[in-house]
């Protein structure tokens, strides 16, 4: 028997007019009534909730991480210290409810706060109450490819003293920021050995890149494996407003060499919210980018609106929810607690291949998507 749900607009159910979706105990109490006729299965779509875990190299991931850029930016994302008991109430929260994702690069911070973003973490994850889940917190940083870093050696200073920020022993995926193959190949080399290195003296638990195109991740896949180092992750700008043929053959090839795909800025930097307008825009840089967009983005946002409302959604939780729909781990950056527990909602349910469809059909409409980050490579 088939049946739909109740819904929530945070912790959503699978709930739908179109969806449904059946329990191994309902099916066999209806298999043992032998005077009804066959039972037709519905076809099954995976739900995903936070604390189903999905494999990501040697590691357990929830289906979505959260994103910590924010914390410690002043200049793009206005932190302020005072921030930080919401910050670690987020986290707490985000915790509680399964998500064990953290993407974070020891670059995050500005000023004298460099470093911040990876302090909190550690912070956050001592403090936090709770033995098993403390342990089960899987930290993704990103090490930058700074143009003094330009030996192996110094790379893996670098991943040490994210460890020391951190006070952890071993970070789970020890991620390369960009590559520098464009301007700086001999460094990308050293770079590729430090990977290397971090990985065999124990330092991380599994490597990742990000900010790298088709081409370069095909020939660090392959460096890596030669010297028995398995790549666990790229990410890559991923959302309904950057979704180009680089983001699509990146999958691809993720689906084929077993590599996960990270999406980030998956909600274009808080424009795929429905809460920026042209008049009402972000303080500082973020409103100099979104003027250029938001006024093109109403086919978009309205679609966005309509499916929400449909399914008893938000809008960003569709948004987070069309990434998981196109195999990306999504990880939505997070300031409050407010915005984590709706995020949470983008779990546990799945749009519709129509509604995929009609999201990137009218994402086509948007004359202007968002700006490559600079570093991203072919
Ligand atoms: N590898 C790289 O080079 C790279 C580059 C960029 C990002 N990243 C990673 O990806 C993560 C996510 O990307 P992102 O932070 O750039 O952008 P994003 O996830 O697209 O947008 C995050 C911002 O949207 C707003 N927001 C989030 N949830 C919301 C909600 N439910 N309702 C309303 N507003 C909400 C918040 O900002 P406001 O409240 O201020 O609007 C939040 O900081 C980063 O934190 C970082 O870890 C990696």
């Amino acid at each position: 028997m088939a049946f739909s749900t109740a819904t929530t607009s945070h912790f959503g159910l699978y709930n739908t007019s179109n969806e449904t979706f059946t329990t191994t105990t309902t099916t066999s109490a209806f298999a043992s009534s032998s005077s009804l006729k066959p039972f037709k299965i519905p076809s099954l779509r995976p739900l995903i909730w936070p604390w189903e875990k999905v494999k990501m190299g040697p590691l357990s991931v929830s289906p979505m991480g959260f994103g910590t850029w924010a914390w410690g930016n002043q200049l793009l994302w206005g932190y302020q210290e005072s921030m930080d008991s919401e910050l670690q109430s987020t986290f707490n929260l985000a915790v509680e409810n399964g998500i064990n994702l953290f993407d974070t690069a020891d670059s995050y911070g500005t000023g004298r706060l460099v470093g911040q973003s990876e302090r909190l973490l550690g912070k956050f994850i001592r403090e936090f109450n709770g033995k098993k889940q403390q342990n089960d917190v899987v930290i993704a940083t990103k090490f930058a490819a700074y143009p003094w870093r330009l030996t192996p050696g110094q790379f893996v200073n670098a991943c040490q003293m994210s460890l020391d920020r951190m006070q952890i022993e071993q970070i789970g995926i020890g991620q390369l920021h960009w590559s520098t193959a464009n301007y700086a190949p001999l460094q990308e080399m050293a770079l590729w050995d430090g990977l290397v290195a971090m990985y065999d003296k124990g330092l991380v638990r599994a490597v990742g890149v990000s900010n790298y195109g088709p081409k370069q991740l095909v020939k660090i896949h392959a460096y890596l494996k030669s010297r028995g180092v398995p790549l666990c992750s790229a990410q890559v700008q991923f959302s309904l407003l950057s979704l180009g043929d680089d983001q699509m053959e990146v999958r691809e090839i993720c689906d084929s060499l077993g590599i996960r795909l990270i999406a980030y800025s998956p909600l274009g930097l808080g424009m795929l919210t429905g809460k920026y307008t042209p008049s009402k825009l972000p303080s500082g840089p973020r409103g100099l980018l979104f003027r250029q967009i938001l006024p093109g983005l109403q086919p978009l946002l309205s679609s966005l609106q309509e499916i929400a409302q449909r399914r008893n959604k938000t809008i960003p939780q569709v948004a987070i929810n069309w990434c998981i729909c196109k195999g990306t781990i999504p990880i939505p950056g997070v300031k409050t607690v407010k915005q984590a527990e709706e995020n949470l909602g983008a779990l546990g349910w799945r749009l519709s291949s129509n509604e995929v469809l009609q999201l990137e059909c009218a994402a086509q409409e948007s004359p202007r998507k968002m700006i490559q980050n600079i570093f991203q490579t072919r």
